[in-house]
C-alpha cells in the first residue's frame, strides 16, 4: 500500500488546476444507464472511485471507453443492453456511491439487485430514503442475502419528501423519475452543485427537470432518453482543499479551472480566518475566472458548523480542523451531517495538536506547533487533512493507507509538488 512522505515547513506558491468533480462524475456515469444511446462525459477526474464505478458498469454489461485529454478523461458509455441488473458486494463495498445504479436500473430495465452498502468509517449511512422514495415511485422493494431488490413494470410519478436531505438520495430518485409515468416532485431535496450538474446532463438527454439547485425539484417523466455530451463541473472540495493548504503553509496560490460561486461558504470562512481572496483574478484555462489566494501572517480561530449546501461542507471539515490547529485561539467544530467524522483528530493529536472530541463537537486549541510523525489515513477527507498537517509540521510525516486519498484526489502529490511542497509517494514496490 502506498504511503506519502512529507517534509513540512515549505510555503506553497504558484498555480494549481482543479480536476473535474468526483461527486458529479459518479452520478453522471450512472445516468448513462437510462438510455441505449452513447453518453460522453468530459473533464472526468482520474481517481480510483471512477475506475471502480466503470468496472461495475462493465459488470452490468455496459460498453465504455476512456480517452486521456488535456484536462481529465473523456469517458464514453453505451448501455445498449444489460447482461444482469446486479451490483455485486465486491464492488459496492469499495464504494457506497455504487448505490446510484439502483434508480436508473429499475427505471429503465424494471429491476435491480444491489448489495447493501454496509457500514462506513464516517457514519452508519443508511439508504432507507433511497428505498422509501423508490417505493413511493411504485417499485417493490425486498431484501435477501445482503442485497436489496427493486422491481417495477413502470415507475409512477409521485410526491416525495426527504426526512433528511440526501445528496445521492436526491440523485437516485431524480434519475428514476425521468422515465416514470407522470410527474414527480422531490421536496427537501439536496441543492449541491453536483445535483444541479446531474440535472443539466439529464435535461440534455431529453429529461424534463425543473428546480434542481433548490429544495423542490419537479421531474416530468418521459418515455425514453437519448445520448448526450457533457462536461463535468470542477471539484469544489479539491479547490477548497488546496486553498486550505495555501492557508496552513502561509502561501499564495492561483486556483485555475474552478467555480468560485460553488465555494461561497468556504471562502467566506477562510476570509474571516484571515486570508485574502481575490475572485476573478484572471481568466483560467477553461475560460472561467481564477481564484487568487494569499494567506495572512496570522490565522484567527473561528467556530464552524457543517451543513448541507450552500452551508459549510462536511467534506471540508477535516481540512478545516487541521487549519485550526495553526490558528490563534480556540475553535469549536460541529459536525451535523455524519455521526463519526472526527477520526483525523486522533492522528492530528499524535502530531501535537490540542483537540478534544465530544460526540459531534470538537474543540481545537491553537496555535500548536506540529511535529512530523507516522500516521494513518482512515477515509478520503481525513487523509487530506493529514496531508495538510504534514505540510505545516516540522520534520517528516509518513502517511499510511493513502489509497483513501487516491479515491478522490487526482495525483495530489504531483499537484502539491508543482507549487513547492516536498511530498513523495512511496509505493510498496519501492
Ligand atoms: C454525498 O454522500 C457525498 N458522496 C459525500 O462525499 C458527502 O459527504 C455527502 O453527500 C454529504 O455532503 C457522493 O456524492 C458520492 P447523504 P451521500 O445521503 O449522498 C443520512 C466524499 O468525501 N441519510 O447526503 O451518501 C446520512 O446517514 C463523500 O467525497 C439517511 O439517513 O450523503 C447522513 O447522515 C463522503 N438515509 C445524511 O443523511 C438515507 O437514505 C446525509 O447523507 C440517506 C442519507
Amino acid at each position: 500500500m502506498d504511503k506519502f512522505l512529507i517534509t513540512g515547513g515549505r510555503r506553497l506558491e504558484g498555480n494549481v488546476a482543479i480536476s473535474g468533480a468526483k461527486n458529479a462524475a459518479l452520478p453522471a456515469m450512472t445516468a448513462a444507464l437510462l438510455t441505449d444511446q452513447r453518453v460522453i462525459l468530459k473533464n472526468v477526474p482520474r481517481v480510483r472511485d471512477i475506475s471502480t464505478l466503470r468496472s461495475l458498469l462493465e459488470d452490468l454489461g455496459v460498453d465504455s471507453s476512456v480517452t486521456h485529454e488535456a484536462h481529465g478523461n473523456r469517458i464514453e458509455i453505451e448501455a445498449r443492453q444489460l447482461l444482469n441488473p446486479v451490483a455485486p458486494y465486491e464492488l459496492v463495498k469499495q464504494m457506497r456511491a455504487s448505490v446510484l445504479v439502483l434508480g436508473p436500473l429499475v427505471a429503465r430495465f424494471g429491476q435491480a439487485r444491489v448489495s447493501l452498502p454496509g457500514g462506513c468509517a464516517i457514519g452508519v449511512r443508511p439508504i432507507n430514503l433511497h428505498l422509501k422514495g423508490l417505493e413511493k415511485l411504485g417499485a417493490t422493494i425486498s431484501f435477501d442475502h445482503g442485497y436489496v431488490n427493486a422491481r417495477a413494470d413502470r415507475l409512477r410519478g409521485t410526491d416525495f419528501y426527504f426526512d433528511t436531505t440526501s445528496v445521492t438520495g436526491t440523485e437516485n430518485l431524480m434519475m428514476a423519475a425521468t422515465l416514470a409515468d407522470g410527474t414527480t416532485v422531490l421536496e427537501n431535496a439536496a441543492r449541491e452543485p453536483e445535483v444541479q450538474d446531474l440535472a443539466d446532463l439529464l435535461n440534455k438527454m431529453g429529461a424534463q427537470i425543473e428546480g434542481a439547485g433548490t429544495h423542490k425539484i419537479q421531474i416530468r417523466g418521459v418515455a425514453r432518453l437519448q445520448g448526450a455530451e457533457h462536461t463535468v463541473i470542477p471539484d469544489r472540495i479539491e479547490a477548497a482543499t488546496f486553498l486550505t493548504a495555501a492557508a496552513i503553509t502561509g502561501g499564495e496560490l492561483v486556483v485555475d479551472r474552478c467555480h468560485p460561486e460553488h465555494l461561497t461558504s468556504v471562502l467566506a470562512k477562510l476570509e474571516e480566518v484571515g486570508v485574502q481572496v481575490i475572485r476573478g483574478a484572471g481568466q483560467g484555462s477553461n475560460g472561467g475566472p481564477t481564484l487568487a489566494f494569499k494567506a495572512g501572517n496570522k490565522l484567527r480561530a473561528l467556530d464552524v458548523t457543517t451543513q448541507v449546501y450552500p452551508g459549510f461542507p462536511t467534506d471540508m471539515q477535516a481540512q478545516y480542523m487541521a487549519l485550526m490547529t495553526q490558528a490563534e485561539g480556540s475553535s469549536v467544530i460541529t459536525e451535523t451531517i455524519f455521526e463519526n467524522r472526527f477520526m483525523h483528530a486522533l492522528e492530528l493529536a499524535r502530531m501535537g495538536a490540542d483537540i478534544t472530541v465530544n460526540g459531534r463537537r470538537a474543540v481545537v486549541r491553537g496555535k500548536t506547533p506540529l511535529s512530523g510523525a507516522e500516521i494513518q489515513a482512515s477515509d478520503l477527507r481525513a487523509s487530506a487533512s493529514l496531508v495538510l498537517a504534514g505540510l505545516a509540521a516540522e520534520g517528516e510525516t509518513l502517511i499510511n493507507r493513502v489509497y483513501h486519498i487516491d479515491r478522490g484526489y487526482e495525483r495530489i502529490e504531483e499537484k502539491l509538488t508543482r507549487v513547492g511542497a516536498q511530498i513523495v509517494r512511496i509505493s510498496e514496490s519501492d
